[in-house]
């Protein structure tokens, strides 16, 4: 009977027994009379051992990086001393390759594709091979497992997913990073975000949330916008903004405590990001007006140059420095109605401000925006003129505080931004499959 097919990563050391198993070569060594492979099936590494006349046939001979084949042998535990994964080799005593899945060799090599001195645009045309590194696959398996994490805490919360459309009418951000395209000869957009139909979704099936991408024609080139991303968006009924902050803390730490409940996740985590820490509750709360003082009082000044002042944008770069300095995450409240989206409510006690609410991560910045909606149908209606926007595509919107409003809340999360501060990325782009942004389109 044919030994037991297995993965490659940790759990599947049944030592002593004959098994099989599948993968690309990772890293191949020669001595004098064994051969060295370290084989790939993306659950982990294992050390195999070719010796005697198998490593001195043909295929073994000409062996090249990132060849697939499948190997029979036995597991055995390492020599105490030695280094092999998870601490057991495998004694090969049959492999093969199948036809046609040999890996290029000589100059078309992977080794001579894809090597530290490659060129950084290189390596984005060749993201279908760079995404083989460890590096690479360590953040797109924990990316895997904190999208699941998500799901399983917004089930613990009673929370709903829903699927809003990708192709809208409407705008929620601002019309400058719209994605414009023809629809049947129509004018319709890539959406921005799936707020305002989350909204819609509140009065038939609670508090709902959705995971889907959105959409950004952002113009600039920085390390953490992308033209297309991972949005996790969450809509709560009935909620005051304390309770939306105490939503999104509750949130975001659960599902760190999710993800790193799986001890392969926690290992990539920290190997990733050997510092870091699980956040603490409650996050530290700042007003706008208070991150102006601190910005003013630090000498870090507005993007003409100047000193802080109120009604200011707190720009990537200041608002970097200053979460970097505080080194934890900040809720970052209360931003003036003129620098944000038409549909947050004043607050009540100081009508300067909206009850917004970012929140921001060391390394990062924002990697969370959240607000109150304004549920009267009159404020609506003086919002969307504030900004010049002209209601009658929002009908379905707007007809929402016609029938039965309520006081509500929600936010977006980058999933990008969040796995770069998890795992200490310096760009969202390496913590997505196939990053789209300025000028990115490929592969
Ligand atoms: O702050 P934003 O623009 O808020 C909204 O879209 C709200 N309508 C969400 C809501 O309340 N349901 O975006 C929310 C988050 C940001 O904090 C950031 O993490 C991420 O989405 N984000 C981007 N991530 C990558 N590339 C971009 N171009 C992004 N723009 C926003
Ligand atoms: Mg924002």
């Amino acid at each position: 009977t044919d030994p037991a097919k297995i993965k490659l990563g940790n759990g599947s050391d049944v030592k002593g027994t004959r098994v099989r198993v599948f993968g690309r070569v990772h890293r191949e060594r020669r001595q004098k009379e064994v051969m060295f492979i370290t084989l790939r099936d993306g659950y982990g590494f294992m050390q195999v051992i070719f010796t005697g006349p198998l490593a001195k046939t043909y295929d073994a001979i000409t062996l090249t990086r990132e060849t697939s084949m499948e190997i029979l042998g036995e597991l055995r535990e390492v020599p105490a001393g030695a280094h092999a994964p998870n601490s057991r080799e495998l004694h090969a005593d049959y492999f093969k390759i199948h036809p046609g899945c040999k890996a290029a060799g000589g100059d078309d090599a992977i080794t001579n594709r894809v090597s530290k001195d490659t060129e950084h645009a290189t390596l984005l045309d060749l993201r279908h091979l760079t995404l083989r590194g460890e590096n690479s696959s360590k953040v797109l398996i924990v990316r895997d497992a904190v999208e699941h994490a998500f799901h399983v805490v917004y089930k613990d919360l009673r929370m709903r997913k829903v699927s809003p459309p990708a192709l809208v009418q409407t705008q929620v951000e601002g019309g400058a990073t719209l994605f414009k395209f023809n629809y049947y000869n129509e004018d319709a957009y890539l959406t921005q975000s799936s707020q305002l139909y989350l909204e819609t979704c509140l009065p038939s099936m609670g508090d709902v949330y959705c995971i889907e991408k959105s959409f950004r024609a952002e113009k600039s080139l920085t390390r953490r916008h992308l033209a297309e991303y991972s949005h996790v968006e969450g809509e709560l009924d009935f909620i005051t903004f304390e309770d939306l902050l105490e939503h999104l803390e509750l949130l975001m730490c659960r599902v760190l405590e999710e993800t790193m409940s799986d001890p392969l996740i926690k290992q990539y985590v920290m190997e990733l990001n050997p510092e870091f820490q699980m956040p603490e509750r409650p996050f530290m709360r700042m007003k706008y007006t208070e991150a102006i003082d601190w910005l003013v009082e630090h000498e870090i000044p507005n993007e003409d140059g100047e000193p802080h002042k109120f009604g200011d944008d707190i720009a990537e770069a200041a608002e970097r420095k200053m979460t970097d300095a505080i080194n934890r995450p900040i809720f970052l409240t209360h931003f003036p109605a003129e620098i944000k989206a038409f549909y947050m409510p004043k607050d009540k006690d100081d009508p300067r401000v909206t009850e917004s609410v970012d929140c921001l991560m060391p390394g990062v910045g924002e990697i969370v925006g959240g607000s109150m909606r304004i549920h009267d149908y009159d404020e609506l209606m003086e919002a969307f003129k504030r900004v010049d926007i002209d209601p009658t595509p929002y009908y379905w919107y707007t007809d929402q505080r016609k029938y039965g409003s309520s006081p509500h809340g929600g936010y977006g999360l980058g999933l990008e931004r969040f796995l770069a501060w998890l795992c200490k990325q310096h760009t969202v782009r390496d913590c997505c499959l196939y990053p789209r942004y300025f000028g990115r389109c490929k592969p």
